[in-house]
């Protein structure tokens, strides 16, 4: 690859330089050159482009200087209302307000918490593969690796199981507002988001009256220094989670996949000893982390990678640039299952924000992969892939996949 000179630099705002796949040339020359690289946005605005990992790591940590509240976490900017409508999603509150809205959902999500749901993460696991086992053909993203995610998530909020696919399609709708396949129309992505409003408001009261052991009775339940919380601020959460839960782990699995068909040494090497998934599935993350990036916004002046950052400026954390920085991963392009070290930063710069699912997503994937890989014999890629047409998430929609067919075993 050719640092200094790439043919041509791909503009990194543009969607549709995505669905050819990730411009890693482009990354590797500004890691080169200029890690904090100054970027015109369509819009008019500028935003920093940090691509190398030290500073990516750097500005996550420090959650008051780089906010995720002022600005949210895109690159483009919000109005106003939008804006403080987002800031009721913990995801773009800083601490200590950030802190507070943290802590009622991560009990839910502690390593015990998620090891009491394994047994339900593999049963449903063993079901989604028994559900294609014996037609020898399927589509891997919306037959295999959409479902984990889903049903683990709507299980822990409690939602019944004839409406899980609903979620999934309110959280197509809104992620992929920019893929023709996902958006059909003008505001789509608003018109599903009431949606999920909508059916969360019903779930909420039904568990007003009803609670059970689920995410959603104890959001009812919880409060917020003596106040609790609003209709609006439950429904925020569930949207949060809904997405948060499924696009990431969804996109992940797939592209996980599509790494090893690329790769036929490392998916032999796999088959033959299962022991390496757990490393695995931490390079499926560093080399093709689903979230491509997100923004903060500095709240001083500051410096960061020699740049002078101004107070409101917008910087935008490339996760999956990082992920391939030379300085911090020997032969960073090349897809190694038993690479180690892996301080990849898939679920973030280890800051305040740090994914709260990394758990779980963790599990879910290794679950589904022992399964596949076991029971689907002779797997391989059967036509094209598909990607999202996105410069957020790295997604691929549709994979057609043939194996030997099997026997149900559930
Ligand atoms: C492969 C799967 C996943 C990836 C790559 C991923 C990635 C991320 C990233 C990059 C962040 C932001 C980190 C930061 O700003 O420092 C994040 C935050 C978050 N993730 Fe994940 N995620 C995944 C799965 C999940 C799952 C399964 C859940 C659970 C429902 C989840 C829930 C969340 C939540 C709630 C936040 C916001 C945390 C906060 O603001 O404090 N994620 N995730």
């Amino acid at each position: 690859m050719s640092i200094e000179s790439p043919a041509a630099l791909a503009d990194l705002n543009d969607p549709d330089v995505f669905v050819a796949g990730i411009p890693h040339e482009t990354f590797a020359h500004w890691r080169a050159t200029d890690p904090v690289h100054l970027t015109k946005h369509p819009e008019g605005h500028s935003y920093w482009s940090v691509t190398s990992y030290d500073e990516i790591v750097l500005a996550s940590r420090d959650g008051s200087l780089f906010s995720n509240e002022r600005g949210g976490v895109f690159m483009f900017e919000m109005e106003e209302e939008m804006l403080a409508q987002q800031n009721m999603l913990m995801l773009m509150m800083d601490p200590p307000r950030h802190t507070r809205y943290r802590l009622l959902v991560s009990r839910a999500f502690t390593p015990r918490n998620i090891r009491a749901l394994e047994e339900y993460i593999d049963r449903t696991a063993t079901e989604i593969v028994d559900n294609v086992v014996e037609r020898g053909e399927c589509d891997f993203v919306t037959d295999l690796a959409a479902e984990l995610p889903l049903q683990v998530i709507a299980e822990m909020m409690g939602v019944p199981q004839q409406d899980r696919k609903l979620i999934f399609d309110w959280s197509n709708r809104m992620i992929g507002s920019e893929d023709p396949e996902f958006a059909q129309e003008e505001g789509d992505a608003e018109h599903a988001m009431a949606e999920l409003f909508a059916y969360s408001h019903a779930l909420v009261d039904e568990r007003r009256a009803n609670p059970r052991e689920d995410i959603i009775s104890a959001l009812t339940q919880a409060e917020i220094e003596g106040d609790v919380l609003s209709e609006l601020e439950i429904d925020l959460f569930f949207l949060l989670l809904a997405v948060a839960g499924n696009e990431t782990t969804r996109n992940l699995t797939a592209n996980g996949m599509h790494a090893l068909f690329q790769n036929p040494d490392q998916l032999a090497k796999l088959r033959g000893d299962l022991s390496l998934m757990d490393s695995a599935t931490e390079e499926m993350l560093r080399s093709s982390a689903p979230v491509m990036y997100f923004r903060r916004t500095a709240s001083e002046d500051t410096v960061l990678g020699g740049k002078e950052i101004k107070a409101g400026d917008a910087v935008v954390l490339w996760y999956v640039s990082g992920n391939r920085d030379e300085s911090h991963f020997d032969a960073p392009n090349e897809f190694r299952i038993d690479r180690s070290p892996n301080e990849h930063i898939a679920f973030g710069g280890r800051g305040p924000h740090f994914c709260l699912g990394a758990n779980l997503a963790r599990s879910e994937i290794n679950k589904i992969f022992v399964e596949v890989l076991t029971r689907l014999d002779n797997l391989q890629l059967a036509g094209d892939v598909s990607r999202l047409r996105s410069n957020f998430i790295n997604g691929i929609k549709h994979m057609p996949i043939s194996f030997t067919p099997g026997k149900r075993i559930g």
